[in-house]
């Protein structure tokens, strides 16, 4: 007989398989041994949360995909079909329309998290980057499954926002019938917008999170002192103020995800379309090319945006500098390891000019979101004009306030 059968078992089937590809080592790596500083709070919860909801929107989306039909005579009555006679189909339905919604809600939150202890500093200024990048293609995930409903919204939001790309000069028109396919939004944009919603930029999106979670665990978590738990180590090498991330946060980030579960169940069960929020009234209306809706407005995780776009004065009839102004302010997000100059990373060793700013920051951003889904009016156009110029002061003159902030001295170990 070929091999020793008790020399091949050795181990049981865990030490056969650690034989031919790195199961526990990676166990080890990322869970076991993994330390993680010990004075996470509530704002560590949201990205696992983000995970979750990740794996909820594909599981989701794939069951959604066996029933509907990316064909513009019969996109709308599919999703009909699979809200009243697929069995649970409009349970399927609605957990990812309000997962889309709560992803964003989650991913807000969580980046905010790097904006309060300055996670995005050195060294993990490449985490905020894939972040940064996992953050654009969400927004183009959730623009994309928009149209998908083929509803009055889906048809004419898709189609203001990719005119949008029409009024940079010279180039835009061509761009914007390369994107469309057509010289309206047509069959052939949601056949495209298909492909990519289902599975281009969900491959892409994987990816990155991969990469997201590779940086982080190179370089270690940050934690609420912003302190480098790697500078203190015990005799073994393991940081003092770190506890192994399995079992200790696995068991802190199950108590995330039954809280996360009630909420979200709350809103599938008993508000699935969160007031006209998650979804609009409007896009239970099929598309109609020849009737424009009176107020368009995208879902509320872009108005801060478009509230931007809007603000910023046309020059000659081209709407082109609020474009340009709406791409910066994503943009600058960037950008945001390097404007920050100050000597502490927590907002807890941080003086009042930030703790200012921040706040301000955050009043502007929510105010922006409101009246992006407003009908404009002058003084709503002036109050977004202003919320506006608070946005990007926050990010222009980060370099300037973060320098003269008086922060407080950080201790040598987490508190
Ligand atoms: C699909 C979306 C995302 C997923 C699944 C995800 C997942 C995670 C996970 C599991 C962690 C470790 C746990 C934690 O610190 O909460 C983490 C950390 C981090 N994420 Fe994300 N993330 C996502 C999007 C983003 C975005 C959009 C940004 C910012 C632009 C971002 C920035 C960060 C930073 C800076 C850290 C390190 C935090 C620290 O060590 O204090 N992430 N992410």
């Amino acid at each position: 007989m070929a091999g020793n059968t008790s020399e091949k078992w050795q181990g049981g089937l865990l030490g056969w398989i650690d034989a031919r590809f790195p199961l526990s080592s990676m166990w080890n790596d990322h869970l076991a041994r993994y330390y993680a500083p010990k004075n996470f709070n509530f704002w560590y919860y949201f990205g696992s949360l983000a995970l979750l909801v990740l794996v909820m929107q594909i599981i989701t989306g794939i069951w959604l995909t066996m029933n509907y039909k990316p064909d513009a005579e019969l996109a709308f009555n599919s999703v009909e079909y699979i809200m009243r006679d697929v069995n649970w189909g409009w349970l399927i339905r609605y957990m990812h329309s309000t997962g889309g919604s709560f992803f964003f809600l989650v991913v807000y939150l969580h980046m905010f998290r790097g904006l309060l202890y300055g996670s995005y500093r050195k060294p993990r200024e490449l985490i905020w980057i894939f972040g940064m990048f996992i953050y654009l293609c969400l927004m183009a995930e959730a623009f994309m499954g928009y149209l998908l409903p083929w509803g009055q919204m889906s048809y004419w939001g898709a189609q203001v926002i990719i005119n949008l790309f029409g009024t940079i000069p010279w180039i835009g028109e061509s761009i914007a019938i390369w994107i469309r396919g057509d010289y309206v939004v047509a069959d052939a944009t949601l056949n495209r917008f298909f492909a990519f919603h289902v599975i281009a930029l969900p491959i892409v999106l994987l990816a990155l999170v991969v990469l997201h979670l590779l940086a982080l665990h190179e370089v270690g978590s940050n934690n609420p002192d912003g302190i480098e738990i790697k500078k203190n180590k015990d005799e073994n090498g393991n940081p003092k103020d770190g506890i192994p991330f399995h079992p200790y946060y696995t068991v802190k980030d199950i108590v995330g995800v039954i809280v996360f579960l009630i909420f979200f169940s709350i809103v599938v069960f008993f508000a699935p379309e969160m007031g006209g929020y998650f979804l609009e009234h409007n896009n239970f209306i099929p598309a109609d090319p020849l009737k424009t809706p009176e107020h368009i407005a995208p879902l509320w995780y872009f108005t801060p945006y478009y509230a931007i776009l809007r603000a910023v004065p046309s020059i000659a009839g081209s709407a082109f500098p609020g474009v340009l102004a709406m791409f910066v302010a994503i943009l600058v997000l960037f950008f945001v390891p390097w404007l920050d100059r100050s000597p502490v990373k927590s907002i807890r060793y941080r003086g009042n000019l930030y703790k200012i700013s921040l706040v301000l920051f955050v009043i502007s951003f929510v105010v922006l979101g409101w009246l992006g889904m407003e009908q404009p009016s002058t003084v709503k156009t002036l109050i977004a004009q202003v919320c506006t110029i608070i946005y990007f002061a926050f990010f222009f003159l980060m370099p300037v306030y973060t320098k003269l902030d008086k922060t407080k001295p950080v201790p040598d170990r987490v508190t």
